[in-house]
């Protein structure tokens, strides 16, 4: 008789898989804050071969912590095997920005990179694979992969800015002396870069019990404007200035909310963010993977439509990180020819 209780494993590839991310998330994986408590993974971390013994270790110590989840865990360095028939591809593996490096300057050796990758990916994956991107420059990456591999559903093909948003909720419950779990519906606008735009407009906060409009208890125009958008906008760059590395823990935790959100669905009334490939929507062009507002349900986004940006202070921000994003991948496939 089938057994229904516990579902077939979900076959999950991470690219980095050694790196500084790949270390925190394949144990937030195997802890279940990708896919839910239930739901058993078949792990594999893919490297490029002189990672081998680093990923020899990560693998060592994914099986020594006996993690019921993890149905298997194993490291390969050879792309087309360690893409094969995987339906969740997290993109980690690239350069990473050093201090004072902007993230222009990884368009070039981590275009080529992807542009690989897309191959790969197309012709090993199961068909339905979800795609998120998290290396750098994350936007551009994923319109790469977009272009390079054509059968690949462009709706499969995403980038991260889910650590945007948690930053934005962080800064905004910090402000309000609130719990972080408090705050809600932030809109991460464009680009994962510091052109990004956090929009509070929409956000939600319980306060004394009471859902609020964050605009009505966050009236200081001139802390959004010089304050918090400035904040999260250059989070990264602090975090590499403070730690001398980029994140890691906190981009980890970001990748698993954003999966998380996309397979098993928001809750009623939870809006989050994705960059997805553009089909148009609030006048972006396609071809451009762009971060919009989104809901998401039986493992389907949606861009939440007629939010208010017309305003001269969104529009000008919102021109800004198109014009960056037209711009990264102008250059990224100048390189590419
Ligand atoms: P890291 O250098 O510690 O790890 C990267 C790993 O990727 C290394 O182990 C390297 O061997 C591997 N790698 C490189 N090219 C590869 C390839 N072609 N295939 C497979 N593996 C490959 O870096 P990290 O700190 O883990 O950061 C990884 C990336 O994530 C960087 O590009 C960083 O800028 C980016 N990042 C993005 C966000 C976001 O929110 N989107 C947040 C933090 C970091
Ligand atoms: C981050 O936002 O922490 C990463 O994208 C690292 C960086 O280069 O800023």
């Amino acid at each position: 008789t089938a057994n229904t209780s516990t579902p077939e494993p979900v076959k999950v590839t991470i690219t980095g898989g050694a790196g500084n991310i790949g270390y925190a998330l394949s144990f937030m994986i195997g802890g279940g804050r990708l896919l839910g408590p239930d739901q058993p993974i078949d792990l594999t971390l893919l490297e490029i071969p002189q990672a081998e013994k680093a990923l020899t270790g990560t693998v060592m110590e994914l099986q020594d912590a006996a993690l019921p989840l993890l149905n298997s865990v194993r490291g390969s360095t050879d792309q087309a095997d360690g893409f094969k028939g995987c339906h969740i591809a997290l993109l980690v593996g690239a350069k990473p920005r050093g201090k004072g490096m902007v993230r222009a300057d990884l368009l070039k050796a981590n275009g080529a990179i992807f542009k690989s990758q897309a191959g790969y990916i197309q012709d090993n994956a199961h068909p339905d694979v979800k795609i998120v991107v998290v290396g750098n420059p994350a936007n551009t990456n994923a319109a790469i992969i977009a272009e390079f591999a054509p059968k690949i559903p462009k709706s499969n093909i995403t980038a991260l800015t889910r650590l945007d948003l948690n930053r934005s909720l962080n800064q905004i419950s910090s402000r309000l002396n609130i719990p972080v779990r408090d705050v809600k519906n932030v809109v991460i606008w464009g680009n994962h870069s510091k052109t990004q735009f956090p929009d509070i407009k929409n956000a939600e906060a319980v306060i004394n019990g009471q859902t609020t409009p964050v605009p009505n208890v966050i009236t200081d125009q001139n802390w959004l404007a010089n304050t918090f958008i400035p904040t999260v906008q250059q989070r990264g760059a602090a975090i590499i200035k403070a730690r001398g590395k980029s994140s890691a823990a906190s981009a980890a935790s970001a990748v698993c909310d954003h999966i998380y959100s996309w397979w098993v669905g928001t809750a009623p009334g939870q809006i989050v963010s994705m960059a997805v490939m553009s089909d148009g929507s609030y006048g972006i062009p396609k071809g451009l993977c762009f971060s919009f507002p989104v809901t998401c349900k039986n493992g389907k986004w949606t861009i939440v439509q007629g939010l208010n940006i017309s305003d001269s202070f969104s529009q000008e921000r919102i021109q800004a990180t198109l014009k960056e994003l037209v711009s990264e991948k102008d250059i990224a496939v100048s390189h590419l020819r």
